[in-house]
């Protein structure tokens, strides 16, 4: 073993290698899980903190690079990676073992939310996540049939810590990802107008109520417009952050401007801003100027395709997914660059903001 290949200069040197997409160094970052000196080849384990990590060769790369700087004797490197889900806990004082908790909202109706809402948990769950998705939108819930699953949920009895037994529902498993939603208990045709303590009760129902088990995501498809969904949620569990839907509408971009005020109000995150059905009639690109503008992140576009929409109604989105699928790598762009803001959340803001505004 040569005497000028030094171990803490390596961690040193790759330590200060900045992460391509957190854009802060990786020691810093706590991503420098080991350096391992053997004779003169160097390992390097570096921590990813999202299993949708998109840029591992970009940093595989320049942490060869700087590890390579420490001394002209190094043989040979090799970077490896172990992934884990970050996440702030978000489950509140309900129990839920949830590590984020994404909602999925817009300003205005019809935009693509639970579309999108739905995709994220497959994309989610394609890059090895455990995912739930959550059906708040009361008014219209739509997951059931994008997913397509249907009917009541088994109740479950389940002990508690302090020596109880207590009911739970068991979310329904749509292919891997585990599906509550209001439509299981009432026919999607009977429109039910839920209000104030009413909607907060049944909301609170199915966060306490449902044995999600342990997830790195739950994504939330919340209802259009009212706050009232995302401030019973954001009293309730943490929130990680909202992925705000819109076209390239300008309406619908107004829209979504409001949403992401009505998020703020109630400490929720603005994650990003996603344009959906990009490339209709109404054009394409208004969306991430938009978001540049607010100074919030773009997190891509999804192309206006026929795929989505039949996918969608033939309960199949999970095969958005399959390979050879046109919604396939726009969708898991979306996914990871979602991943990557939950992430940079955790890390920027290690607590759940506290809601003083009741
Ligand atoms: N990228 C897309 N390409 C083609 N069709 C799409 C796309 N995204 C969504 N759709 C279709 O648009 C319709 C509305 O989508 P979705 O139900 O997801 O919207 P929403 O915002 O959740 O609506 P609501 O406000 O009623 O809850 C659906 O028929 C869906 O299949
Ligand atoms: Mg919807």
């Amino acid at each position: 073993m040569s005497e000028s290949i030094s171990r803490e200069a390596v961690e040193a040197g790759v330590g200060a290698v900045t992460d391509p997409e957190l854009g802060r160094p990786l020691q810093e970052l706590g991503m420098l899980h080991q350096v391992e000196l053997t004779g003169s080849d160097v390992g390097i384990t570096i921590e990813l903190p999202t299993l949708a990590y998109p840029g591992q060769q970009r940093l595989a790369e320049a942490a060869e690079a700087a590890a390579r700087k420490t001394s002209a004797e190094i043989n040979k490197i090799t970077v490896s990676f172990v992934q884990t889900t970050r996440g702030k806990q978000s489950g509140g004082d309900i129990g839920l073992r949830v590590k984020n908790i994404i909602a999925v909202g817009s300003g205005k109706g019809g935009v693509g939310k639970s579309t999108i809402a739905a995709s994220l948990a497959y994309g989610l769950k394609h890059f090895g996540a455990s995912v739930g998705l959550m059906d708040a939108d009361v008014y219209g819930p739509s997951i059931p049939h994008l997913v397509g699953v249907s009917g009541n949920p088994a109740i479950k009895e389940v002990a508690t810590p302090d020596g109880r037994t207590v009911e739970r529902m068991l979310p329904k498993d749509a292919g891997g990802v585990k599906v509550m939603s209001i439509g299981f208990m009432v026919p999607a045709e009977q429109a039910v107008i839920w209000r104030g303590p009413m909607l907060h009760k049944a909301l609170m129902q199915f966060l306490a109520q449902t044995d999600w088990g342990e997830l790195d995501y739950l994504i939330v498809d919340m209802p259009p417009g009212t706050g009232d969904v995302a401030l019973t949620l954001s009293q309730a569990v943490g929130i990680a952050g909202a992925v705000v839907v819109c076209t390239p509408q300008q309406v619908a971009l107004l829209d979504a401007v409001k949403a992401i005020g009505m998020f703020g109000q109630v400490k929720i995150p603005v994650l990003g801003m996603v344009e959906n059905m990009s490339g209709d009639i109404f054009g394409r690109g208004g969306t991430r100027a938009k978001a540049e503008e607010m100074g919030v992140p773009f997190l891509g576009e999804v192309p206006a395709i026929a795929d989505i929409r039949e996918k969608g109604d033939a309960g199949q989105i999970a095969a958005l997914f399959d390979e050879g699928c046109a919604a396939r790598d726009p969708l898991l762009h979306v996914c990871q660059r979602t991943a990557i803001e939950v992430a940079r959340q955790v890390v920027d803001q290690p607590t759940m903001p506290q809601l003083d505004i009741l």
